[in-house]
């Protein structure tokens, strides 16, 4: 059985929209609670949550991450950059897994994988600060053979392959063939090397079918296309719900 990781970064990015400069007013009434958003996800089987913790604070704020563990029901894996204050932050949250990501201040969203091979020290010692703390660590890569060893070498347990490319060429038969054959092989080699493998990023309700076939993969974190698909599933309810309220 492949695990769903649910990433409820998005959720933030929503509240963010409307709360960035104002979280404490409006009687502490702030919508949408990414730490509410995480414990639903669980009640619906998800199997960990995931929150990026930036080091812009885009969208998940440091207190979403504490209010979401003092009620938490399966697991926490936090995305962190390579930074030295994002190591030190995310040891003192004890999340139960970390995973290492780029971070690049102009992107929407992460976009390519970490390049283990030109941060090999950093990434050596910030593994190293972790496993220490009793935290696994996945490197969040490329399926690239040279990264995939890299994460080996510098004692990462687990690794999570990029699926942006695939889940972008899905819509073309043709590069989709290509892109699945590249994660297979990396998927494979990362498991001959003794790693945990886990995939995500772009997957969504179309190439979820795809990604299935993907099936040595441990766990896909997963966030953009199910909160997206929670916003216009649940918007008859909301509709609903205000209309009586104006009404009723
Ligand atoms: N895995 C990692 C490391 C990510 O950075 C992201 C995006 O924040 C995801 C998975 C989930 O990607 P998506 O939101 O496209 O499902």
């Amino acid at each position: 059985m492949i695990l769903l990781g649910v990433n409820v970064d998005h959720v933030a990015t929503l509240r963010q929209a409307r709360y960035r400069d104002e979280p404490n007013t409006h009687g502490g009434f702030v919508e949408p609670d990414p730490a509410k958003s995480a414990w639903l996800a669980e009640d619906a089987g998800a199997d960990g949550i995931t929150m990026h913790v930036r080091e812009d604070r885009r969208h998940v704020q440091v207190e979403d991450v504490i209010r979401y563990q003092e009620k938490m029901r399966t697991r926490l894996n936090l995305e962190v950059s390579l930074a030295p204050q994002m190591v030190e932050l995310a040891l003192s949250l004890k999340p139960e897994s970390v995973c290492l990501v780029p971070e690049n201040r102009k992107e929407v969203t992460t976009e390519g994988g970490l390049d283990i091979l030109s941060h090999i020290e950093r990434s050596r010692d910030a593994v190293k600060a972790f496993i220490d703390a009793g935290i696994p660590t996945s490197m969040f890569i490329d399926p690239d053979e040279k990264q995939l060893e890299a994460s080996a070498e510098i004692g990462s347990p687990w690794v999570e392959l990029h699926t942006g490319s695939f889940a972008r060429s899905w819509y073309d038969a043709t590069r989709r063939a290509t892109e699945l054959a590249t994660l297979r092989k990396g998927m494979e080699f990362g498991i001959s090397l003794g790693l945990r493998v886990n995939a995500g990023h772009g997957i969504n309700y179309d190439n979820v079918e795809g990604a299935k076939q993907l099936d040595q993969v441990y766990e896909f974190n997963i966030g953009h296309s199910i909160i997206s698909r929670s916003i216009t599933h649940g918007l008859q309810e909301a509709v609903q719900k205000m209309r009586a309220g104006l009404n009723d």
